[in-house]
């Protein structure tokens, strides 16, 4: 599929390239038009008429939607973390959370749905956080029959929960089995025992190796793992001995991000460099090549830019036919790509036209549900060049390849002349082996493949490219 850029096929030996297109602003285009580009004049009251709008339309009533809670509490700090969370050890503020705002955004949005008769086709369900798993039996019982007031569980096809593996036992695995989970996603970031203490996560692969009892894999066929690439004291010999203990473990998908640090917004961050500093440009892709040939060697497919499932993974099987997309959820299989989501920071998506988000701080998430309001912070209208551009980022960053006549047919238009700019600003990166501009395609590197953000972000029609001229 795709060409090689070194005889060798490892990219560490294209350091100077790698050090010229590395940047930390590094968009991951999970979303596209990106966050920072939507508009916080967007509110409660433009959310509703998004609803309705989008409903209205015939081609719209059946696509599956995915139905996301977020849960902004954790019992303990891990100081890599990026996510909307608060932590804290009193039960008390996740109750008060639970029964008091977001049973009442539940409830604000089954009316409004109920009274403008929509009935949206949901599919799955997503349960993130934060630690959904902070929630005793009896608040996710709660949580489950709201959920059902609004959903026919019958149509649900995955329903996933974020598991901190450190908060569960076996008996609590199958007690969300019972209540309709199907999915887990665990958070494991590394198993090497100095790297785990360097950000305050320390869960031994033991312990995940308990979890995952001959019963608890049988009644979750697919089992993701989150690792973390780029954090401090990892090495190319400690995340083989990592990526083994995985292949002993045999999650059926694995989700391995570059680690983002942003100590300007997140102090606390910089306690995980308080002994050694992050990986720099070169070790970060070293130890994501080492972790890549371990999982390839243990019969792992590498499925999107940051992701790897078993063949017998569904995951692998969607690349494969290429319905896979990369979004907030790491690469999923494509089925439902809408989001209704709830929950303080979660966001929406209602494809080719709109995307919403609700407020990150609690104060004013709770805020707007006591004045009555949906809880938006921001949102944006999707145009057309907007959806075509969102298509081809998601095509780069999960196939590494555009096929223009994929475009041509889908949106009736002449994908050559419509990005004219776009394949001039491509030509450097083709001059520095990164893809490969072809009559029908463009066809990314094996280096390219490292670099399919900086790829992606050609297309991006918002976000100026000022690493280029940086790194000239
Ligand atoms: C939103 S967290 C919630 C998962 C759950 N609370 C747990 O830790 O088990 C989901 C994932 O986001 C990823 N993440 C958190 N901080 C990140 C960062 N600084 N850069 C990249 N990914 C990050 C981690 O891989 C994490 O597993
Ligand atoms: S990684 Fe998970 S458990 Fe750790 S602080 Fe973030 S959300 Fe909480």
């Amino acid at each position: 599929m795709s060409y090689t850029t070194s005889k060798e096929g490892s990219i560490l030996k294209n350091a100077l390239l790698l050090k010229k297109y590395h940047t930390n602003l590094i968009y991951d285009y999970t979303e596209y038009p990106t966050k920072g580009n939507w508009s916080e004049k967007f509110g409660s009251e433009d959310y509703k008429s998004a609803i309705t709008d989008w409903y209205g339309k015939e081609k719209n009533k059946q696509k599956p939607v995915l139905f996301y809670v977020h849960t902004p509490f954790c019992e303990q700090l891990c100081y890599f973390c990026l996510c909307s969370k608060t932590i804290t050890q009193n039960y008390e503020n996740v109750k008060d959370y639970l029964y008091n705002y977001l049973s009442k955004e539940f409830d604000m949005l089954q009316n409004f749905l109920n009274q403008n008769k929509v009935s949206f086709n949901f599919k799955e369900i997503y349960l993130g956080g934060g630690s959904p798993t902070y929630y005793k039996e009896e608040e996710f019982k709660y949580l489950i029959k709201k959920m059902r007031s609004l959903i026919d569980f019958s149509k649900i096809g995955d329903f996933t929960i974020e598991v901190d593996p450190r908060r569960v036992d076996e008996e609590r695995l199958m007690f969300y089995h019972e209540q309709g989970v199907t999915r887990l996603s665990f958070g494991i970031q590394d198993f090497d025992r100095d790297v785990q203490e360097e950000i305050n996560r320390v869960q031994p692969p033991e312990l995940v190796d308990k979890l995952l009892t001959p019963r608890v894999r049988k009644l979750f066929p697919v089992i993701n793992f989150d690792f973390l690439i780029g954090l401090p004291r990892q090495n190319v010999k400690k995340i083989e001995e990592t990526m083994k203990t995985v292949a002993q473990l045999k999650p059926s998908q694995l989700q391995t991000m570059y680690v983002h640090y942003k100590p300007n917004t997140r102090k606390y961050m910089t306690k995980m460099v308080r002994n050694e500093p992050m990986l720099d440009f070169f070790d970060r892709k070293a130890v994501f090549e080492a972790a890549n040939k371990v999982l390839m060697s243990n019969n792992y497919t590498r499925a999107g830019f940051e992701s790897y499932a078993l063949p017998s993974d569904p995951l692998a099987k969607s690349i494969n036919e290429k319905k896979a997309v990369y979004n907030s959820l790491g690469t999923q299989k494509g089925e439902a790509t809408n989001f209704i989501a709830v929950g303080s920071s979660a966001h929406g998506v209602l494809n080719d036209e709109y995307y919403f988000q609700n407020f990150y701080e609690l104060n004013l998430y709770r805020g707007a549900i006591d004045e009555g309001k949906f809880p938006i912070y921001r949102g944006l209208k999707m145009n057309s060049d907007d959806v075509i551009r969102r298509e081809v980022i998601r095509h780069i960053r999960t196939f590494f390849n555009v096929e223009f006549d994929f475009f041509n047919k889908k949106y009736k238009m002449d994908f050559k002349d419509y990005f004219k700019k776009e394949l001039i600003n491509l030509l450097p990166l083709q001059d520095d082996q990164l893809l490969k501009i072809n009559n029908s395609n463009i066809i990314l590197s094996e280096l390219g493949e490292h670099l399919s953000p900086q790829v992606a972000n050609v297309f991006d029609a918002y976000n100026d490219q000022k690493f280029y001229e940086k790194s000239a």
